[in-house]
């Protein structure tokens, strides 16, 4: 082998492993968090369809069926803080749609995330009048917080993908 093309291929072989090391070092956590915030978060989407879903029927299954999803929407939603730590967007490696903006307006996506746990707080108070129509309208109210902070801070990607 000529001294030059050694050089290159010992070159490439280093520059390869620098980056695989930097992306194993910086994302275990960081991805595990981008996953199972996706995963709760799917939860959350699929309690309040299920809800409404149920509201639709004649006579809804208050126990079985909309008391569980309420109880996901009202125990999840005060921890959708702490699922956004820095270093979980983009720059993870991982497929997220979180947007940059969560980091950089750090005060208003909080604001979204009250106003969604006081909607989803408010949802349980109305659970317990069992009136069906109280409880679609509250559950437009709780979707209108959810669509609130999608429309500045989950990629517009995402209703690309989950249409395919
Ligand atoms: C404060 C902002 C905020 C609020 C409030 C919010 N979300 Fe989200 N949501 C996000 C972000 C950001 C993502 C993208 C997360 C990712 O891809 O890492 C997301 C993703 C999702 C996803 C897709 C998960 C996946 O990848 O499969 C669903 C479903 C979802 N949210 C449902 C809800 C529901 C239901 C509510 C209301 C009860 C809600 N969200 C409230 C910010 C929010």
């Amino acid at each position: 082998m000529s001294s030059v093309l050694f050089t290159r291929v010992v070159g490439i072989a280093i520059v390869l492993s620098v980056t695989a090391t930097a992306i194993v070092t910086a994302a275990p956590a960081d991805v595990a968090m981008i996953k199972s915030r996706q995963e709760k978060l799917r939860d959350m989407g699929s309690a309040l369809k299920q809800i409404d879903d149920e509201l639709k029927r004649r006579s809804p299954d208050w126990e079985n069926v909309i008391q569980p999803n309420v109880q996901i929407l009202h125990d999840r939603s005060p921890f959708l803080m702490k699922w956004f730590p820095k270093g979980s967007g983009p720059e993870a490696g991982a497929k997220t749609y979180a947007l940059p903006a969560i980091w950089q307006k750090g005060d208003d996506f909080a604001k979204h995330a009250r106003t969604m746990v006081a909607e989803s707080q408010k949802l349980e108070q109305v659970f317990g009048k069992k009136d069906s129509g109280e409880m679609r309208a509250q559950v437009v109210a709780l979707g209108k917080t959810c669509k609130g902070c999608h429309d500045s801070y989950r990629s517009p990607d995402y209703e690309k993908d989950a249409e395919q």
